[in-house]
């Protein structure tokens, strides 16, 4: 999936996170520079929290074309970027940094890929209730485009509740009324996913692959739609759901409409969508 030839000219893009060696996101993006034929590599960047400021400076120095931020850093990065595309101010939170001429502008596209997807795999959100799970950078983005697309009405429930109330107000200002914070026992997810008409993951839990024991999302309605930001296949929250007969839906889609707008940032190209999903269905079926 690497360019025809690697060379002097050949314009370097990546992701930034810790921990990234499980991620798809070197296969959705070199598959869509193969595709249209340009001269573009997709590299991990593997970084650790104190190297953070460090990596981000060394895009400048090195001419990086472009990354996208993941977990745990897409709030943390905000910081250390020259400016920001008015989505992901609103957002607060970085997914995709696009180094124009020296400068790195954060965009934030997981809120489009979010919405795109879960329209597609689920319903359209205008006056619908949900819950969402987390509060993290992931999370803002849900709770951005849901507002943004109509919803009714969301509560956000996190392990750290005082981040879910930092969330909660952070958007009030911007759409007031329609958002709570809900607690994190189970008794509380249970009867507030009860009243919702859909249940998004956007915690990290399962994100690397690694098993999680303590978490556990057993309270998840029958035959509701359970959508997990997740999309490695089997992650807790998407067993759980199983389990419990709810609608699953991975994050599978969600992963390529983000990418694919990430891939448009940066090459100004119209992102093969279908090449993208292919590579990537074919790689979690056999995984
Ligand atoms: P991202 O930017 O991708 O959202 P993040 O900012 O690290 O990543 O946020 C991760 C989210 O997953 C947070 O809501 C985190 O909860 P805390 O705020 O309490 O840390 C949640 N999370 C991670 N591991 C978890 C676990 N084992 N149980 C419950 N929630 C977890």
């Amino acid at each position: 999936m690497l360019p025809a030839t690697i060379d002097a000219r050949t314009r370097v893009l990546g992701l930034i996170g810790y921990p990234v060696r499980n991620s798809l996101s070197p296969l959705l993006h070199n598959a869509a520079s193969r595709f249209l034929g340009l001269n573009c590599v997709y590299v991990v960047f593997e970084v650790k929290r104190p190297h953070l400021r460090d990596a981000v400076r060394g895009l400048r120095a090195l001419g990086i074309a472009g990354v996208n931020v993941t977990v745990p850093y897409k709030e943390e990065v905000l910081a250390y970027l020259d400016g920001l595309s008015e989505e992901a101010r609103a957002i607060g939170s970085v997914n995709t940094v696009a180094n124009v001429d020296g400068k790195l502008i954060g965009y934030n596209t997981d809120g489009r890929g979010f919405l795109r997807a879960f329209r597609e795999e689920a319903f359209d959100p205008q006056g619908r209730k949900f819950l969402v799970l987390g509060a993290g950078g992931a999370a803002r983005a849900v709770v951005f485009s849901l507002l943004s697309a109509g919803a009714a009405r969301i509560a956000v429930s996190n392990r750290t509740p005082e981040r879910a109330s930092l969330l909660v107000d952070h958007f009030e200002r911007l759409f007031p009324g329609r958002l709570e914070v809900a607690g994190f026992d189970q008794a509380a997810l249970l009867s507030c996913a009860e009243e919702c008409d859909a249940v998004i993951n956007a915690t990290s839990v399962g994100h690397g692959g690694e098993p999680v024991e303590e978490v556990s999302f057993e309270f998840l309605p029958p035959g509701k739609v359970a959508f997990d930001l997740i999309y490695h296949p089997g992650s807790p929250f998407q067993r759980a759901g199983w389990r419990r007969g709810a609608k699953v839906v991975t994050g599978l889609s969600m992963l390529v409409f983000q990418a694919a707008e990430a891939f448009k940032i940066w090459t100004g190209q119209d992102p093969p969508v279908q090449v993208m999903r292919t590579v990537v269905e074919k790689f979690v079926q056999g995984e």
